[in-house]
């Protein structure tokens, strides 16, 4: 069957990667999870005291990050830098309120974008990110661009936080969300915003099930009716 790629935007805490996740176990796609990148290469940073305003350093740096995915046990995907398991530590709130300054360096970004590129040679895949279907796959054959409202997307995060036995107070993680969707979208390199050509979903008041559901139609009718009109 003709594989395609599946771009899935949206702001932290939306169940991009839930969905992404649960939506490529069933098309039997890989799925990589952008923002773990992102969040791999801040751990560094942060290890090696990188300072953000020299660019000297922040090359040097990035020339000694090497990310990578590998399937656990379990089946889940887990990320890993310089060879290490670091799945655990990203997830941190220690990542979470460093992330988005260094994802907003352009120097980060270009090697992201051309190692997330590869990934998607081959197409079956479901990525999920900030501009997966504005840069890095313009030509993603199905985009999708989630949405909740502040507070849901705050007790979900609070809730995945404590299923990692981290207990963070609600209004910590929505300082964290606010900040980090300011600076994703409006900084100058790759800013988070809707492709033209990508769907809305709102997944406020729709369970994962749901949601998994409508973007697997979807996937299903672009994977079946290339051409056709699209639903
Ligand atoms: O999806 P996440 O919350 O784990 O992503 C962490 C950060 O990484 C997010 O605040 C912005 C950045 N990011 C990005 O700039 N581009 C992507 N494609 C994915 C994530």
């Amino acid at each position: 069957m003709r594989k395609i790629i599946i771009a899935i935007d949206g702001y932290s805490a939306c169940g991009k990667s839930t969905t992404a996740k649960e939506v490529a176990r069933i098309l039997g796609y890989r799925y990589i999870d952008s923002g773990a990148m992102y969040r791999a290469v801040t751990h560094h940073f942060l290890e090696r005291h990188v300072a953000l305003t020299n660019p000297k350093e922040v090359a040097r740096a990035l020339g000694e990050v090497s990310v990578q995915f590998h399937l656990s046990a379990k089946g889940d995907n887990e990320t890993f830098l310089n060879g290490l398991n670091v799945e655990k530590k990203i997830r941190k709130m220690r990542i979470s309120e460093h992330v988005s300054p260094v994802s907003a360096l352009r120097e980060v970004r270009v090697a992201m974008v051309e190692q997330q590129r590869k990934m998607g040679k081959e197409k079956g895949i479901v990525m999920d990110g900030r501009d997966i279907g504005t840069v890095v796959f313009p030509e993603a054959e199905l985009k999708l661009f989630l949405t909740a409202d502040m507070l849901t997307r705050a007790f979900r995060r609070q809730k995945e936080l404590l299923e990692k036995g981290d207990l963070v107070d609600l209004d910590t993680i929505l300082e964290n969300l606010t900040v980090r969707d300011t600076i994703d979208s409006t900084r100058a390199e790759s800013p988070l915003r809707k492709a033209d050509d990508a769907l809305g979903l709102d997944t406020s008041h729709i369970t994962i099930d749901e949601q998994v559901d409508e973007v697997v139609r979807l996937a299903l009718s672009r994977i079946i009716r290339p051409r056709a009109g699209r639903p």
